[in-house]
């Protein structure tokens, strides 16, 4: 029992990230009824013309209006996950349909949406080198981010006394910067299902849990180390 364990452990830390982070979607994707897309952003080039040639008249406007290279590639990452995520979405209703005539614009709070499928929900996240799309027929958030040492004015300002306390007891602990990161994602993915961003009140929101209730929305919360990653997912 104790060899297949370890067994376990060594083929799980040879997964790679982008293998971990998918099968965690693939998992939660037939639960929580969403289609997924996992881009690896050092192999998105510029002028890679697959990648761009999925891109609307009115995306390659906005592109041209990015002048920071790394802004640039992780808006076209962006696009086509979103385009990938939407056409397996699309298959699964035995829909076929021309990528480049859809748009995946930004709302005046920044959210992202698709103009000629209003009714879909899209979220995306990047975190170098990845980045992830999610559309869904319900209110849906998703946020990736690298674990590294919690800023301790961060934890002050934006976390919840419910969440000051578990990370309390976690201090000195491995676990201390993985719970403090997977709480900060938790925050990130309910802010984009309520397209809030930044807006958010991110002190009053408690993720300690993994549901919860925020004016009529019942959320789900799923939250995932992947390797040096937290991931975390928010659907109503
Ligand atoms: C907008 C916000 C959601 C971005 O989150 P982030 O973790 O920095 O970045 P991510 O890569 O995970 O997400 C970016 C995506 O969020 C989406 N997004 C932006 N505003 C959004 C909103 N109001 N609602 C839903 N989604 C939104 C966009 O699709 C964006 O990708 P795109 O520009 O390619 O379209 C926001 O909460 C934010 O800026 N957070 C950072 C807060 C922070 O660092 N605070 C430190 C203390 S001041």
């Amino acid at each position: 029992m104790l060899l297949c364990k370890r067994r376990y452990c060594k083929a799980y830390k040879s997964m790679s990230t982008a293998f971990k982070i998918s099968s965690f979607l693939e998992t939660n994707s037939r639960v929580h009824e969403f289609e997924y897309e996992v881009m690896d952003m050092r192999r998105v080039g510029e002028k890679d013309i697959n990648l761009l040639s999925v891109l609307s008249e009115e995306e390659i406007r906005q592109l041209d209006s990015l002048k920071i290279e790394k802004n640039r590639i992780q808006w076209i990452a962006g696009r086509y996950a979103v385009k990938s995520a939407l056409f397996k979405y699309k298959l699964q209703r035995a829909v076929l349909m021309d990528l480049s005539c859809i748009d995946v614009l930004k709302g005046e709070d920044s959210s992202p949406f698709i103009p000629q499928y209003q009714d879909i929900c899209v979220s995306i996240t990047h975190s170098f080198p990845y980045c992830i799309a999610i559309v869904s027929n319900k209110k849906i958030g998703v946020d990736l981010e690298g674990i590294s040492e919690p800023n301790e004015s961060l934890i002050r300002y934006f976390y919840s006394t419910e969440e000051k306390n578990i990370l309390e007891n976690l201090k000195k602990t491995d676990e201390y910067c993985q719970r403090a990161m997977i709480f900060w994602t938790r925050k990130e993915a309910v802010s984009k299902l309520l397209k809030l961003g930044m807006r958010m009140d991110f002190r009053e929101l408690n993720t300690s849990k993994n549901e919860m209730t925020i004016g009529n929305y019942y959320i789900y919360l799923k939250s995932y180390i992947c390797g040096e990653f937290a991931l975390s997912i928010a659907s109503e």
